[in-house]
């Protein structure tokens, strides 16, 4: 995985700390009416959605492939005094629980980050199998409709008056026949002006068609598939949309 490594994580926890939602984890929140339902989190990451969810009552748990992304989740469930054996280390593809559970929520676009078919299949059929009778699988997709070959981004996160990280992010390749974009992310760790240490992160992103994700869940089993845009239930996708939310129902 060359992705969500050292600095990456630490510059995600940092600036995406426990609790901040993009509106995921109020529309999240109310999708899952019933707290005492299990619910699994693939991709968990920091803990930024399980920890106010854990929080509020609800009974979640979640896996993760990065072990520093695990790190940081670890050290937040500590900081809020919560059990910390409700995660482990795992891909989308090779978790295993011998619990099922009611509902499997993905939030953020992070369903994005599976970016070959194979992979697809092979995850829904195990979101499905992992699932009970006539639980949900919730996840968020976005379109990558602003993408602009070549163009660069600077962003500056002050850890504190001397340590900062800048990340450099190119928009490095688009692949229409594949579906996906690639991302070169270049992580630089400064103190007292001095670099420090430097990380280099190819992000890949697929995008994937309405029709496309609902024949994908459909023959992984899945009933009753609703779309939402923006965070709002059933509201019609349009070309200003940012992301929207996919809810199905294993049969
Ligand atoms: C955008 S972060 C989302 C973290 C968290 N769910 C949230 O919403 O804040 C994406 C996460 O996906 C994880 N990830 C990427 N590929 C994965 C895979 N194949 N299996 C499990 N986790 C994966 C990364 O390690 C990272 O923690």
């Amino acid at each position: 995985m060359d992705s969500y490594q050292s600095l990456s994580a630490k510059v995600y926890n940092f600036d995406k700390p426990v609790g901040k939602s993009f509106g995921d984890l109020e529309y999240y929140q109310s999708r899952l009416t019933n707290k005492a339902s299990a619910i699994l989190e693939p991709a968990v990451g920091t803990g930024r959605i399980m920890i106010p969810l854990l929080q509020q009552g609800y009974n979640i748990q979640g896996f993760d492939l990065s072990n520093e992304m695990l790190g940081y989740c670890e050290e937040n469930l500590k900081s809020a005094q919560l059990p910390t054996n409700i995660m482990q280390q795992a891909s989308f593809t090779n978790f295993q629980y011998n619990e099922t559970f009611d509902a499997i929520i993905i939030p953020s676009g992070t369903f994005l980050l599976m970016t070959d078919y194979v992979e697809i299949k092979q995850a829904l059929q195990k979101f499905h199998s992992a699932l009970n009778s006539n639980g949900k699988l919730i996840f968020d997709l976005f379109f990558q409709n602003d993408f602009q070959l070549g163009r660069t981004n600077i962003k500056i996160f002050t850890l504190s008056d001397s340590e900062k990280i800048t990340l450099t992010m190119t928009e490095a390749e688009i692949d229409y026949a594949n579906q996906a974009a690639t991302y070169i992310h270049r992580y630089e760790h400064w103190k007292a002006n001095q670099l420090k240490e430097t990380e280099l992160e190819t992000f890949r992103l697929k995008w994937l068609g309405i029709e496309e994700i609902q024949l994908l869940l459909k023959e992984a089993g899945f009933i009753d598939i609703t779309i939402s845009a923006d965070y709002q239930y059933k509201k019609s996708i349009t070309n200003g949309t940012e992301i929207f939310t996919v809810e199905a129902i294993k049969s």
